[in-house]
């Protein structure tokens, strides 16, 4: 694992940007894995910004997206359609076709299946980003979630309802079920760039780093992933025990001229 601490949220959305844009310059046709909730805003509004300024080209890029609330309509406001929508997807130039979100009113158990194997036709994913839940959930991926599941319905937990009900009007109105991408859907990602800000990420972030690799906390699973990036602030850095180390491997990185 690659540990970046930076100073804060608009370092860390340019900065994850930065590896984002690279990849696509790098492989025109990359397949991109993509995370919603508040964390990975600053970096969709970079990528619109490259998009714009830069022309940073999304006409050949794939995305597939972790998860979808399962009951709501793909126009619910709160449906992750609508928010990679208003978010990314209408302010750059990807095609409609190349844009994949599981369908939470499709059969579920079809719709999983048709999830993995368009993944897998796609080529794989060769970027996957991630956000980190309170509960240390990567995508839908709650406490006790085998780390070797695939796409499918998960149950989500109290706490995750409970973060999310910022979003609507009553926390009743928070769906109870996904469909989400599993640990080892994600884990077949030829890289991942987990990203965390702010002090109510301190703990799943310790959890997930020096934690021990767990199902009740589905992040520590990058553990075993062999390119994986985890860019954190300070203030999610807090706990961790060995912050100073990762911060002389990343400043003596630098330095290396190949
Ligand atoms: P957040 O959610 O970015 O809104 O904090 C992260 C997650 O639940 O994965």
């Amino acid at each position: 694992m690659e540990i970046i601490i930076k100073s804060d949220y608009s370092e860390i959305s340019s900065d994850s940007a930065m590896i984002v844009a690279n990849q696509i310059k790098t492989k025109p046709n990359t397949v991109l894995g993509l995370a919603t909730g508040s964390t990975p805003l600053g970096l969709y509004k970079e990528l619109i910004q490259l998009h714009l300024n830069e022309g940073l080209d999304f006409s050949n890029v794939i995305t597939f997206n972790l998860d979808e609330y399962v009951g709501l309509s793909n126009d619910h406001p709160q449906s992750y359609n609508v928010f990679m929508r208003d978010n990314l997807f209408s302010k750059i130039n990807i095609k409609k076709e190349n844009i994949h979100i599981p369908n939470g009113n499709a059969p579920h158990d079809k719709e999983c299946e048709r999830y993995e194997s368009l993944i897998i036709r796609s080529g794989g994913i060769d970027l996957q980003i991630l956000g980190i839940g309170s509960d240390g959930h990567i995508a839908f991926n709650e406490p006790s979630s085998s780390l070797g599941s695939r796409t499918r319905l998960k149950t989500l937990t109290q706490e995750t309802v409970k973060d999310n009900a910022r979003f609507f009007d009553n926390i009743s109105d928070v769906p109870r079920f996904a469909i989400t991408m599993g640990v080892g859907t994600i884990m077949e990602a030829k890289k991942i760039l987990l990203i965390a800000s702010g002090v109510s990420k301190t703990t799943p972030i310790r959890k997930a780093i020096e934690g021990p690799i767990s199902s009740m906390c589905s992040a520590s699973a990058i553990q075993m992933h062999p390119k994986t990036i985890v860019m954190v602030d300070e203030a999610a850095a807090k706990d961790l025990k060995e912050k100073d180390y990762y911060k002389w491997v990343y400043n003596n990185k630098k330095t290396l001229k190949n």
